[in-house]
């Protein structure tokens, strides 16, 4: 499996937590449990990916200015879970915002797969995004189990 395929799977699983968090209500368990998978899932992959897909990327000139742009997002979306972790959860703000995470997310997953995708198989030699797979699964793998503490600022709360 190559770095492409192995972000895809991981895409999906965000789509579908996304698609299914949209139409949840108040202080439900159903909200509650949805929140803290899509909120995992998006946490462990900014930092897998960044590490695994964009940080090669920075050392290109192909592909300098993508990268900065994509991980850009990953930190407006870091601050819409931040305002979300503060906010009521069965308050009209909190699925407004959650909305707009969606969307946000939407977005950049399109991004990554239609555009960044393609020209970073320019970039990356079929070994090299095989390679770079491994090492995205394995730390996927691991960071989910010891989540919320494996992400870096995160104290075990999501505060920065
Ligand atoms: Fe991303
Ligand atoms: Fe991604």
């Amino acid at each position: 499996m190559k770095i492409y395929e192995a972000i895809k799977k991981d895409h999906e699983i965000q789509r579908d937590l996304c698609y299914k968090i949209v139409k949840t209500s108040g202080n439900s368990e159903e909200r509650k449990e949805l929140w803290k998978k899509l909120r995992r899932e998006l946490e462990v992959h900014a930092v897998a990916e960044e590490r695994y897909f964009y940080s090669p990327l920075i050392d290109t000139d192909k592909m300098q200015e993508d990268a900065r742009h994509g991980m850009a997002e990953h930190h407006e979306m870091d601050e819409l879970i931040h305002e979300l972790e503060e906010t009521d959860m069965s308050s009209p703000h909190w699925l407004a915002t959650v909305e707009k995470l969606v969307e946000q997310v939407e977005h950049h997953l399109d991004d990554e797969e239609e555009d960044f995708f393609k020209k970073a198989k320019k970039v990356y030699s079929e070994k090299e995004a095989q390679a770079l797979a491994k090492n995205y699964e394995n730390t996927m793998q691991d960071y989910r189990k010891s989540w919320p503490e494996s992400i870096p600022g995160n104290d075990g709360k999501g505060e920065e």
